[in-house]
């Protein structure tokens, strides 16, 4: 499993163009051995048993524009792999949903919804440089790469994402096939974002959706976030925030949906007030939603309890722990050119 996770590693850095000095390749090199050496789970091993049997086909359809996210046809298989069973292997399917060589996967979220009103508020991305942080299994990758940019590149800490993307990726964005299909660039760094701060000061454009929340110190998060972009760069920033007109947030005592690693919910104004004395310009407000059973729920391809389980049934209002249930504001900030 090392081995195969040095090799994989190694050629999604040499695939990244570092013409400007932009990656500290040396750094990351180091950063992907600590991060072999970290790996303690058990599950690990039964992801990379899952990716070693995946065939060597070739994708006969690939559909990056709609909901669904599909990769090749059953027919491109040999007959009698049962391709369920191999992705079954990667459970929880968390984020997408995707098509497999035939197998649809209904992930617990229905991330086209959040795709649907981030969407229409992205810049044009032809040619562009796009960097998501806590990019999941990748599936805003994706989406992002029907649009042709430059290079996307994600970055997230999750040994089971990492798994989902490389399966992901070796079908749609082999490296050999680029120039062929106008296809970006693609890195995942396998780690949390400040792993990669430092050179990387060339994005267009940014997103950092679901993470902010994860943070013990929001303020030096979003501070670390503008040494990702050029002068002139856009992020969208996607958090739970909570419903009040005071400058305040909430700090969870314990757990906030059964969720032990949720920090500060701030109100609009308080997330205005972070960004903005972080050094962001605030653009524009694009959405602000309560996150649905309909987005977020137990499909067969995730079994343990989803968000229905963590509202108060007496009042889904509320989170089983009493607190405001899951609000979300989607936010475009960017920085100023000086
Ligand atoms: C709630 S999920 C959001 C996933 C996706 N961005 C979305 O909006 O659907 C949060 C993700 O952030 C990742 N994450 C947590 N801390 C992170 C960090 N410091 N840097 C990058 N990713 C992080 C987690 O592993 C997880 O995949």
């Amino acid at each position: 499993m090392k081995m195969e996770f040095l090799t994989w590693y190694t050629a999604m850095l040499d695939s990244l163009p570092n013409s400007r000095g932009c990656f500290d390749i040396p750094a990351l090199q180091d950063a992907g051995h600590r991060r072999y050496e970290a790996i303690e789970n058990p599950n690990t091993i039964r992801f990379w048993s899952v990716l070693a049997a995946m065939p060597d086909c070739l994708p006969s359809v690939m559909v990056l524009d709609q909901a669904m996210v599909r990769i090749g046809a059953a027919t491109d298989l040999t007959p009698g792999l049962d391709m369920r069973a191999l992705l079954q292997g990667l459970m929880p399917w968390r984020k997408g949903p995707f098509s497999i060589f035939g197998v649809d996967i209904d992930t617990e979220w229905r991330s086209h919804m959040k795709w649907d009103r981030l969407a229409p508020a992205l810049p044009p991305l032809y040619g562009k440089r796009i960097l998501d942080i806590g990019c999941g299994s990748g599936y805003y990758m994706c989406r992002l790469a029907a649009a042709q940019p430059a290079m996307i590149l994600g970055a997230d800490p999750s040994d089971l994402f990492l798994a989902q993307w490389i399966l992901l990726s070796r079908y749609l964005f082999p490296t050999s096939a680029l120039s062929q299909k106008g296809l970006p660039v693609t890195g995942f760094f396998p780690f949390g974002y400040e792993t990669i701060l430092g050179k990387v000061h060339f994005m267009d454009v940014v997103l950092a959706m679901g993470v902010l929340y994860h943070q013990r110190s929001p303020l030096h998060f979003l501070l670390d976030l503008k040494s990702f972009l050029k002068p002139g760069g856009c992020l969208f920033l996607e958090t739970l925030i909570i419903d009040s007109p005071e400058d305040v947030a909430l700090f969870p005592r314990d757990r906030y949906a059964q969720m032990r690693n949720v920090y500060f919910l701030p109100s609009l104004s308080c997330l205005k007030n972070l960004c903005m004395r972080a050094g962001w310009r605030w653009d524009t407000v694009i959405d602000v939603s309560l996150t649905t059973v309909q987005e977020q729920r137990r499909t067969d391809w995730i079994k343990t309890d989803s968000l229905m389980d963590f509202l108060d049934p007496k009042d889904p209002a509320k989170t089983i722990e009493g607190y405001p249930a899951p609000l979300r504001a989607l936010v475009r900030l960017s920085l100023p050119e000086s």
